[in-house]
């Protein structure tokens, strides 16, 4: 196992409860999964998951029609492995804040979606983000002071597309030039991360995160950055400084900065689309924050994050999920669910009160929100203001998606203005 950098922090808050574990299991808990030959009387089997996207951002079509007609229903995952796939609303709520679900990954049955994730969690020490309450509520209680913050980059960022210019025929490609370089520095600012090592450091995580490298070199992405992290802190612990990486876990590092990134690139694409609510929010900026949530009901980037598994048998809608089994709660349909959204496949940046699910809910709840959010109105009120004339550089049939069956994200956005 790594050297723990979390060590100091996880002796101050570590009280006689919980344990590095989290809650100890049931007895019922503990049995391996139901397998994929018992009998599974309630629920549709849906075959398998995930579904894929039937074109661009498109959520998979199997959402709404399980909405309305198996709101719990049963799936295979990769290995044949039997999940309960959640697709509303209010039974999603009704899971997200019971803590009878766990979310300690080295549990027996908690689902996985890719082969080796199993073993990669069980040789590393969890980050609070994997821990139920009452460790994790005491971690989190550190962290979230911290993600309060306001964007302060995304002029400089600007300045540097306008000195290189919109760009011949195939214009400039926001995510690299604005998207991406945005989400990082921030994290990194906050961190404490020198900036000189930006180049290093996100070409790692691009390696580390895409669904396209293989598994050797995402494994050496992981150490790699594993070992910077490890140098960084030991420096820090050598010579204590006031800013948070002092204090903080290195998951952070990562989560979270190719959702913001993908946020910004799918939410100028859905603007870009609907030109009369891209004028009313270059005209009114109060908007703003009532238009990122919209952006991000519509647009769920982190759509495979909301996996648990129960620690005794709970009734969900019309469903009994049984103790070690595990479930996904699909944050993508409920954020198109009918009974919270009227009219859940338009997009207006009018739609209020917006109960969008995109950074989950309840325990969990990204803890990060209150960032990401300022970081997209900073980000979509900059890029309208400097560059009222921004349009697309290529025919929307140009652009490249990602997997259909991965968290939805453009590979680029060429742009002009
Ligand atoms: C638009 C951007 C983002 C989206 C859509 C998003 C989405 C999510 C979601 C869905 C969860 C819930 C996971 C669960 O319940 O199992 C989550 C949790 C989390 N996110 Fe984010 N996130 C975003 C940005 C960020 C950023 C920028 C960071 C950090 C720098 C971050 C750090 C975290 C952490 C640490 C958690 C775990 C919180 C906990 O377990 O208490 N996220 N996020």
């Amino acid at each position: 196992m790594q050297r723990s950098v979390l060590s100091p922090l996880r002796r101050a808050v570590a009280g006689s409860a919980g344990g590095g574990k989290g809650a100890p299991l049931s007895a019922a808990a503990s049995r391996p999964f139901a397998s994929a030959s018992e009998p599974q009387p309630q629920g549709e089997d849906v075959g398998s998951f995930p579904f894929a996207r039937p074109k661009g951002y498109e959520p998979p079509a199997e959402f709404a029609r399980l909405r309305r007609e198996c709101p719990v229903a049963r799936a295979r995952l990769f290995e044949g492995s039997p999940i309960w796939l959640i697709t509303k609303p209010r039974e999603l709520q009704q899971v997200l804040v019971d803590n009878r679900f766990s979310k300690v990954r080295t549990h027996p049955g908690f689902p996985e979606l890719a082969p080796g994730a199993k073993a990669a969690v069980e040789g590393r020490e969890a980050s609070y983000v994997d821990m139920d309450p009452p460790e994790h509520t005491r971690y989190r209680a550190i962290f979230e002071p911290f993600f309060d913050a306001e964007a302060a980059q995304v002029e400089e960022l600007i300045d540097g597309m306008q000195r290189r210019g919109p760009g011949a025929d195939g214009g400039v490609d926001l995510a690299e030039a604005f998207s991406l370089p945005l989400a990082f520095r921030v994290i990194y600012e906050m961190l404490g991360i020198p900036f000189e090592d930006y180049e290093f450091l996100s070409s790692n995580v691009a390696v580390r995160a895409s669904g396209s490298s293989t598994a050797r070199d995402a494994a050496a992405a992981q150490q790699q950055l594993q070992e910077y992290m490890e140098g960084l802190v030991a420096a820090k612990e050598a010579k204590p400084t006031d800013d948070v990486l002092s204090k903080v876990i290195r998951s952070h590092l990562v989560a979270g900065n190719a959702t913001v990134a993908s946020m910004i690139n799918l939410g100028l694409l859905s603007l870009l689309e609907h030109p009369d609510q891209l004028e009313a929010l270059k005209g009114d900026p109060s908007l703003l924050p009532c238009a990122v949530r919209e952006i991000c009901r519509y647009h769920t980037a982190s759509a495979y994050a909301l996996r648990r598994m129960a620690l005794e048998d709970v009734k969900v809608g019309d469903v009994t999920v049984k103790a070690g089994e595990g479930l996904i709660a699909l944050n993508q349909s409920a954020n198109r669910g009918e009974e919270a959204f009227p009219d859940p496949d338009a997009f207006d940046i009018r739609h209020s009160p917006n109960p969008q699910v995109g950074y989950g809910y309840g325990t969990h709840l990204c803890v990060a929100m209150p960032l990401a959010m300022a970081e997209l109105e900073c980000a979509f009120g900059g890029l309208l203001r400097r560059l009222p004339t921004i349009k697309l550089a290529v025919a929307p049939d140009q652009l490249q998606w990602s997997d259909p069956k991965a968290d939805v994200g453009l590979t680029g956005l060429p742009v002009t203005w």
